[in-house]
């Protein structure tokens, strides 16, 4: 009768496809622990956000992303807009980036105080704000599909942050990071050479291309963008897009180069609808 005995070398072949698998699956774990100590609160937040809610809330979700991105054409949006530019084109990426009026923990900030109004508002008090003047169009209905769906989509890109509202002023703990301008001159001659080398080919000479940075067809002068104070800091982490390279001084001396040119005036009244439409503009009417 033949035994069989299985020799030590036999045993190794047999372990070897064992233990490769094994080293790669520990390799796996140890890579993924690493990662999740090196990621920010901020990735933490994002990597969150993939899946969309089940039913009809994710549905909400997904038009309020859609409006954000497309502001001024899509079907629900576009009636209250006035000129070329889109939610994304200054919040970029939907709001998904991180530092550029960044979306992300921005619900919970709210209610909030806010200087401007001179009185609480809510979340979506401030997006419609923004429809006034960075889109410089009409405020749409408060609880209005439109309100309804960028409200739930930005609600959705703080999930997971922790509710902290805001009693000093209506902004998001991941909002644009103010710069020292203590003692910093801006320089418009300085701004335009600035604005040549490394933005019209872009926005054009005119500052009239994709997206319009002065002009009919962009903000109006009741936005944040057009103090340069503002927009410097946006400029600062924004442009030139996917290479935020400028120094304070090249932001400070560009924002007061973009916004010595020509946009609409804003008169609050002209861009609140009729009554009925309003709902209630908690601010103050001038
Ligand atoms: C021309 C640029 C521009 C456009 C277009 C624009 N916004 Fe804004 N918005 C800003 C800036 C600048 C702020 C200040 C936030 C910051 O500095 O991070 C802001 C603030 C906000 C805030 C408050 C953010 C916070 O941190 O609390 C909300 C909400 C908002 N915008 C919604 C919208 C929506 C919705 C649209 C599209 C309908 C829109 N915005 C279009 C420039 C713009
Ligand atoms: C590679 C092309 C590119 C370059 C270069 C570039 N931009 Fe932009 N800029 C864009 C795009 C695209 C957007 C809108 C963002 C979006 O839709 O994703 C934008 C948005 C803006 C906005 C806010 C929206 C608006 O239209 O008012 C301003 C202001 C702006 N850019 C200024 C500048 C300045 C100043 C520079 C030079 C430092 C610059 N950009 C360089 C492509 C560019």
């Amino acid at each position: 009768m033949e035994v069989h005995t299985t020799t030590g070398k036999q045993r190794l072949n047999r372990l070897r496809p064992l233990s490769v698998g094994f080293v790669i699956i520990l390799v796996c774990c140890l890579s993924a622990i690493v990662f999740a100590g090196t990621v920010g609160s901020g990735d933490r937040a994002n990597s969150m956000l993939q899946d969309y809610p089940e039913g009809e809330l994710g549905e909400i979700v997904k038009l309020g992303e859609a409006i954000v991105m497309n502001t001024a054409e899509h079907p629900l949006s576009k009636q209250y807009v006035g000129n070329k530019l889109n939610c994304t084109s200054c919040h970029l990426d939907g709001g998904r980036h991180e530092t550029a009026a960044s979306f992300l923990g921005t619900a919970t900030a709210y209610p909030a105080w806010s200087p401007r109004e001179q009185t609480v508002i809510t979340l979506e008090d401030r997006a419609l704000n923004c429809f006034m003047r960075s889109q410089n169009g009409t405020r749409p209905p408060n609880g209005s599909r439109v309100s309804v769906a960028v409200t739930t989509y930005i609600t959705w890109l703080s999930q997971g942050s922790e509710l902290k509202m805001n009693g000093e002023k209506p902004l998001g703990p991941n909002h644009t990071p103010a710069l020292d301008l203590e003692g910093i001159q801006p320089d418009v001659a300085r701004g335009e050479e600035l604005y040549t080398d490394r933005c019209a080919d872009c926005h054009g000479d005119n500052g009239d291309e994709e997206p319009p940075i002065w002009g009919a067809d962009s903000y109006n002068d009741g936005a944040g963008l057009s103090r340069n104070a503002k927009l410097a800091s946006w400029l600062k982490v924004a442009m030139p897009l996917d290479d935020a390279t400028l120094t304070v001084q090249e932001a400070y001396d560009l924002a007061a180069f973009v916004n010595s040119h020509k946009r609409p005036h804003f008169v609050l009244s002209e861009h609140l609808p009729d009554d009925a439409k309003l709902g209630e503009y908690n601010g103050t009417v001038k």
